[in-house]
């Protein structure tokens, strides 16, 4: 991680404020902010490699309104065959830069059944269903009460309100995957209080709660696990749905940085 770090200091790199994760089919969200610095996750010493499709691989530092910002776009998932040290590692690259808030965003299949393909999802909380812990072995016990931070999450639905921009609120299940859900397997999530189901985001957002990180994270929906809606869904159609997604988050995280963030 040092050598990371030294790398990213060289290249400029010396503060941010924000840290962005993007999910599958997220990378529009770069288009919202002004980019000075762009570096391919190849390049950095020590550094994994996204390799899934959707997923850019690159980091860029960014700002908007004075914020600087680390966005990466494109993570690591537990199903690619990353330890949980490796899928974490953004999170702690964010703290040691100084970081306080973590955006986090993925793509989920929809549980609600008043959801639709298409929503954006605010996470208000999550069930962690991984089979393995990022804090394994450290002695640590976060609390996870306030997850997702509370008023910040009043904050985007304010933003959201204003613009005009519909946004769902619920529960994220995540666990390993790569195989999608089968019919029992959605109806159990939704029975145990899951309103999306996903194969990420859970890891980070532990590390960072361990790291004492404010986290805020949207899920996109990009398809129905429950009722009528509900049929095979490609990856194709999951990073087309996503980054209609980014582009109303986007709007309102933008809004949100310039005009709440304050740490
Ligand atoms: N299940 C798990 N992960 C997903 C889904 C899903 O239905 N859709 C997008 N990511």
């Amino acid at each position: 991680m040092q050598k990371t770090i030294d790398f990213l200091k060289q290249k400029g790199i010396s503060k941010a404020d924000i840290g962005i994760i993007t999910g599958s089919g997220w990378s529009k969200l770069e288009d919202f902010f002004e980019i000075k610095e762009r570096v391919k996750y190849s390049e950095i010493p020590d550094f994994p490699v996204s390799s899934v499709k959707g997923h850019k691989g690159e980091l860029l530092y960014a700002e908007s309104k004075n914020k600087s910002i680390l966005l990466f776009s494109g993570r690591f998932h537990y199903y690619e065959g990353y330890s949980m040290a490796e899928i974490t590692l953004p999170v702690k690259v964010l703290k040691s830069f100084d970081g306080k808030v973590l955006v986090i965003t993925n793509a989920a299949g929809g549980l609600n059944p008043s959801f639709n393909i298409g929503d954006l999802m605010l996470i208000e909380d999550h069930i962690n269903l991984f089979p393995e812990n990022p804090l394994r072995g450290k002695g640590e016990f976060p609390s996870m009460l306030d997850a997702y931070d509370e008023k910040i999450r009043k904050e985007i639905e304010e933003i959201a309100g204003k613009k005009g921009i519909k946004i769902k609120k619920g529960v994220y299940v995540g666990w390993q995957g790569p195989s999608l859900e089968t019919k029992a397997e959605y109806k159990f999530l939704r029975i145990i209080g899951g309103d999306a189901v996903g194969m990420s985001t859970i890891p980070e957002v532990i590390m960072a709660k361990s790291l004492g990180l404010k986290v805020i994270g949207f899920s996109a929906i990009t398809n129905m696990g429950i009722g009528e809606k509900r049929k095979d869904v490609s990856h194709e159609e999951v990073l087309k749905v996503a980054q209609e997604c980014a582009l109303k988050a986007g709007e309102i995280l933008k809004e949100w940085i310039e005009k709440y963030f304050s740490f």
